[in-house]
């Protein structure tokens, strides 16, 4: 973490977890747990239909709000979709794209990844781009490659006053969800990595602004060591952020971090 050039981010991505009227007593805790001075930004990703109730909950508070999805459209006959002006309007600050569920389970493509990055910038909402290898790819040496690729991809026609926006998260797909977390040494090698291809496409000052995540069963035991690498500016996450407890203890590792 650099907190000199970049804001440190720790976001919770609640996946298809909870319900509306758990909201406010997950928030309630979570406050009282927070530590005192803020230490990042502290953002929670969750479902749009428990948006407004996030909203609500957070009102006052130094939680911002985020989807875990978003329209590739601006508006019309797209049913069920929500769109990044629907977002902006209930007050969301961020929404997390290209996740790996998303690009598995609904074969999301680089162009759609790229078409809904573009839809959040223009309601002034701040993507968090997921992007990640598999094992097989890893294994191959493809890691970097691959990584390149759909950051190239996802910043696609991006001009260079948006990028500041942006987010990145690297998140290794064999360590979403499976307890297997990249080594610390694995995180800062692909975080410095992506803010290497970012400095060569957008320049430096640009590269050292970007906040970059990582992502992949990161927990209260990890965060620190994962945190106090120079490249790594925050986490995504899943499982541990679905109990106030433990994702206190990971905002609390921020301060070590810096
Ligand atoms: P995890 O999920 O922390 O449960 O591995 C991270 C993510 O998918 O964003």
């Amino acid at each position: 973490m650099n907190r000199k050039y970049r804001k440190a981010i720790i976001a919770g991505n609640w996946k298809m977890n909870m319900t509306a009227s758990e909201v406010r007593p997950y928030i309630e805790e979570l406050r009282s747990l927070m530590p005192r001075t803020k230490t990042c930004e502290t953002v929670l990703c969750v479902p749009s239909l428990l948006l407004p109730a996030l909203l609500k909950a957070t009102k006052e508070s130094r939680i911002a709000a985020g989807g875990e999805d978003v329209s590739s459209h601006e508006s019309g006959a797209y049913t069920g979709e929500v769109s990044a002006a629907m977002l902006s309007d209930l007050g969301v600050k961020y929404c997390i794209v290209g996740h790996s569920e998303r690009r598995q389970y609904h074969q999301e493509s680089d162009a759609l990844v790229n078409a809904k990055i573009r839809q959040l910038v223009a309601h002034s909402i701040n993507p968090i781009i997921c992007v990640g290898e598999t094992l097989e790819q890893r294994e191959a040496g493809l890691t970097m490659d691959r990584i390149a690729y759909e950051v190239k991809s996802a910043l696609y026609g991006m001009e260079d006053l948006r990028l500041r926006h942006c987010v990145i998260a690297y998140e290794p797909i064999w360590a979403i969800g499976t307890g297997r977390t990249a080594t610390a040494e694995q995180a800062e090698e692909v975080c410095c990595g992506i803010r290497t291809l970012i400095r060569s496409m957008f320049g430096a000052r640009q590269a050292r602004a970007l906040s970059i995540l990582y992502g992949g069963s990161m927990n209260a035991e990890n965060a620190e060591e994962l945190l106090a690498q120079p490249d790594v500016d925050g986490g995504l996450i899943g499982g541990a952020s679905l109990k106030p407890a433990e994702f206190s203890k990971i905002l609390k590792a921020t301060d070590q971090g810096q």
